[in-house]
């Protein structure tokens, strides 16, 4: 029950044990240390720069704050639960180790603009190393999908057969997806790189302050404009989270395809080794564990995002302790996403696709029957007629056990007399895929234009 060295002024005794526990954050905001260290290091050499402070003070809680920092590195830093926060633990021992200067450390400044900072600048960094994972992850399947260019497998909808499309083209996808979360992740980044230093409790100060300084001097893009939406809101966490969510849902909807791939119905992959796991009971069984996980870790992310939607709502201005409750999801889902970033990089590398069994796939679905229909209207048949005609072919050759391709001429004629030998070149499911070359199409000279587009993207990021 100590009191507390930065608010215990008025207070006759410190808080309840459980109280201190329950009300701490210094067992997860340290994360936060170097952040909050380089936040204080500026505010320092302003307070210097701004004569609030002597240039040799400003000098001393500079350096004294390094000592801090290196202590922390080294571990031989002690974490006081007592002193409640990362920013308390930091400035209690920079004091011990430069005496009373280090008590000027705060002048013109409150937990609340700090707190803040420190959490912005953490999550900069974080959302430039979600980036880079997005584009590294996106450059791999950019890369599979250059050596899958001519292999061919089911595209569906509703998962159901549909048309036969390009494994690169497939690939593909996700690779758009992950540069448009990687654009969000910058975009993000650029609102999180403000500083909201100078802003104080939640008024401003009356000390002759240059928060545009401060922003320079931490590379971020400007200040804030109003003291109180400075301290207040966390909508850049939310933002944060938001984008994780989309990357970890996109990184979910391929491994639920790897799933099903992976299984012997389908057998379009082969799991490697170090992304599987077997049964203790059946011998035969290689699992997708590591999918299936990636999966389901969606959830924590969409839980971190709904918790900071949820402490945010109907908050009064301005800060509240509420706000201490934004860091745990974020860091939590920190973790997931970069590790999934990853993990999703590495089985991706790795995994062996099937290519026979794709191909093969395509001709159990009637995955030409579009074909049969666009050759009709070829011919001059209206579009739901030609439609019409190619479904009773299906019919027909389902109830035979065969593919279109394999009804003969006199059979194909018997639903339509305009059908002729020409058909037979265009019931072929590579030629399919070949004539798909509108913008964007799973045509090959469609698929190289977007692996140009990709590498040219990929390049181009810092
Ligand atoms: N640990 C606190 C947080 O994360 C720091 C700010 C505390 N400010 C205050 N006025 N109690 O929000």
């Amino acid at each position: 029950m100590s009191k507390n060295i930065s608010w215990g002024g008025r207070f006759a005794k410190g808080p309840e044990e459980a109280v201190a526990a329950y009300t701490e954050s210094e067992s997860f905001d340290r994360a936060l240390y170097a952040h909050d260290i380089r936040g204080s290091q500026a505010h320092a050499r302003m307070l210097g720069r701004q004569g609030v402070i002597t240039p040799d003070e400003a000098a001393t809680l500079v350096d004294g704050l390094e000592r801090v920092k290196a202590e922390i590195e080294d571990g031989s830093f002690v974490w006081k639960a007592d002193l409640e926060d990362v920013h308390m633990n930091i400035e209690a021992r920079l004091t011990e180790l430069v005496g009373n200067v280090g008590k000027k450390l705060h002048t013109g400044r409150s937990r609340n603009d700090q707190v803040c900072l420190s959490f912005r600048l953490f999550m900069a960094d974080r959302l430039r190393a979600w980036r880079e994972l997005a584009v590294k992850l996106a450059a791999m399947y950019v890369s599979r999908a250059e050596s899958h260019q001519g292999d061919i497998l089911p595209g569906c909808t509703h998962m159901q057969p549909a048309q036969p499309v390009s494994l690169a083209h497939h690939l593909l996808a996700y690779a758009w997806m992950l540069k448009r979360d990687a654009e969000r992740m910058a975009d993000c980044e650029r609102r999180v790189r403000v500083s909201p230093l100078g802003a104080a409790a939640l008024a401003g100060t009356t000390y002759p302050l240059d928060p545009e300084s401060v922003a320079a001097d931490l590379g971020m893009n400007g200040t804030f404009s109003n003291s109180m939406d400075a301290v207040a809101d966390r909508d850049f966490v939310m933002e944060a989270l938001f984008v994780a969510s989309c990357t970890m849902m996109h990184l979910s909807r391929c491994c639920e395809e790897i799933i099903i791939w992976a299984n012997p119905a389908f057998g379009f992959v082969r799991l490697p080794d170090g992304y599987a796991t077997g049964s203790s009971i059946m011998p035969q069984k290689k699992n997708p564990d590591v999918a299936e996980l990636m999966r389901g870790k969606v959830g924590r992310v969409y839980g971190s995002l709904a918790a900071m939607m949820t402490i945010m709502k109907g908050l009064p201005l301005t800060y509240n302790r509420d706000l201490q409750e934004d860091k745990e999801p974020f860091l939590d889902a920190d973790r997931t996403l970069s590790t999934s970033l990853q993990i999703m990089e590495g089985m991706m590398g790795e995994l062996a696709f099937n290519t026979v069994r794709m191909r093969s796939a395509c001709k159990a679905g009637f995955l030409n029957a579009t074909e049969l229909a666009d050759y009709l209207v070829g011919k001059g048949i209206p579009f739901r007629e030609a439609h019409h005609i190619t479904g009773a072919a299906v019919a027909e050759a389902e109830r035979q056990g065969k593919g279109l391709e394999d009804l003969a001429l006199e059979e194909l004629r018997a639903m339509c007399d305009r059908i002729d030998e020409d058909v037979y070149a265009v019931l072929d499911y590579e030629a399919a895929v070949r004539r798909r070359e509108t913008r964007g199409g799973t045509g090959p000279c469609s698929v190289a234009r977007q692996i140009a587009d990709l590498r040219a993207w990929i390049a181009a990021q810092d």
